[in-house]
């Protein structure tokens, strides 16, 4: 596996224009085969436990997208299972595929990029990269992170603490998962330039429950004083809120992404400081966009790769505030009249969220 060099980010000079007949290497050629000239996109989301998005807004911008360009959609989530997926995937390929599009779960995406490039089937790693790839679109993971790390020196900031003597507490997402450590480097690359050393630093997970149990275990490890903890995203940060609440620690700066819909809940109330709003349909989008060049032969032009090499169409993020709630509203991505509920109702009026 080499997950690890995934990580690093090369920005190219200038746009490096691909086509995936020259570098797939599958040697068929496009329609050459009875996948290759198959119309069908078959997908696989990973769980979803680690975030409400894959079913909500995945699932849903892909089908719509998909369709829309005229393919026959094969979306199915492998629910946290690696056998599962192997188990879906050969499935798909045996009905065929024109194109598989996966997001990895647990490296499991590998083998069967191995398998479909095998059969000529060009493979995009959406969301999270996997080696094997011909594509891998996504958002600007380090810019994510980067937006994490700011959240927390702004949250430090706001209240006249010094980031460099501040206790800060890192809860990282799934070390499986490539995205997790592109998210750790561009949020420690902002709050290490602020003085920023993590205090504690569990084992990184996508799971509310365990990052409950493991912020609450930090938290006494440190004689339950805690300044910030910077969050990978909404789902971990609704545990650590869970433990700031339950031991009233407010006013903790606390960062997330997703723009889920607990997640702007908490930052309405002002348990989480800000998300980063990842516009999924932007991103299913991008992939249309992609897999339809790719199957017509045409030029792919993308503007970074990943450090193997791989060409990596990096959608922009945005730092969503109680103030820019209502921009999430207004794009679709989540409605007020699931965020403004109970308690948060009056915060809605507050910020003119409806
Ligand atoms: C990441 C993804 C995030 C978040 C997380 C947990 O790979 O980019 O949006 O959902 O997984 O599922």
């Amino acid at each position: 596996m080499k997950r690890s060099s995934l990580a690093a980010v090369v920005a190219l000079s200038g746009a490096a224009a691909l086509l995936l007949a020259g570098c797939s290497g599958s040697g068929g050629g496009s329609g050459s085969g009875a996948a290759a000239a198959s119309t069908r996109a078959c997908v696989i989301l990973p769980d979803a436990a680690s975030s409400p998005r894959w079913e909500n807004f995945d699932r849903k911008y892909l089908q719509d997208g998909l369709t829309a360009a005229g393919y026959e959609a094969d979306i199915q989530n492998a629910q946290g299972d690696t056998s599962k997926y192997a188990t879906i995937a050969d499935q798909q390929l045996t009905k065929g595929c024109g194109v598989m599009v996966l997001v990895d779960y647990n490296g499991a995406a590998e083998g069967v990029a191995t398998k479909a490039k095998a059969q000529g089937i060009p493979v995009i790693a959406y969301d999270r990269p996997f080696t094997g790839a011909d594509y891998y679109v996504s958002f600007d993971n380090i810019k994510v992170g980067e937006l994490e790390g700011q959240t927390i020196v702004d949250g430090l900031n706001a209240q006249h603490k010094d980031p460099k003597t501040a206790t800060v507490v890192y809860m990282g997402g799934d070390p499986t998962d490539g995205n997790a450590a592109m998210f750790r480097t561009g949020a420690n690359n902002v709050m290490s330039a602020a003085g920023i050393k993590p205090a504690q630093e569990p084992k990184g997970v996508w799971d509310q429950a365990q990052t409950a149990t493991n912020f609450e275990q930090a938290l006494t490890a440190l004689g339950g004083k805690v300044d910030a903890v910077w969050v990978a995203n909404d789902t971990n940060a609704a545990g650590v809120i869970a433990i700031l609440q339950k031991n009233n620690l407010t006013g903790v700066p606390v960062s997330g992404q997703d723009a889920n819909v607990a997640g702007l809940q908490n930052i309405l109330t002002g348990w989480q400081t800000a998300t980063v709003y990842k516009p999924v349909k932007d991103e299913a989008n991008a992939a249309v966009d992609v897999i339809t060049k790719v199957l017509k032969g045409q030029t792919v032009t993308t503007t970074n790769k990943l450090a193997d090499g791989t060409p990596y169409i990096a959608v922009t993020p945005q730092l969503v505030g109680p103030n820019e709630v209502e921009t999430v509203v207004k794009a679709g991505d989540a409605s007020a009249a699931e965020i403004c509920t109970g308690d948060v109702a009056a915060k809605c009026a507050q910020y003119g969220v409806q």
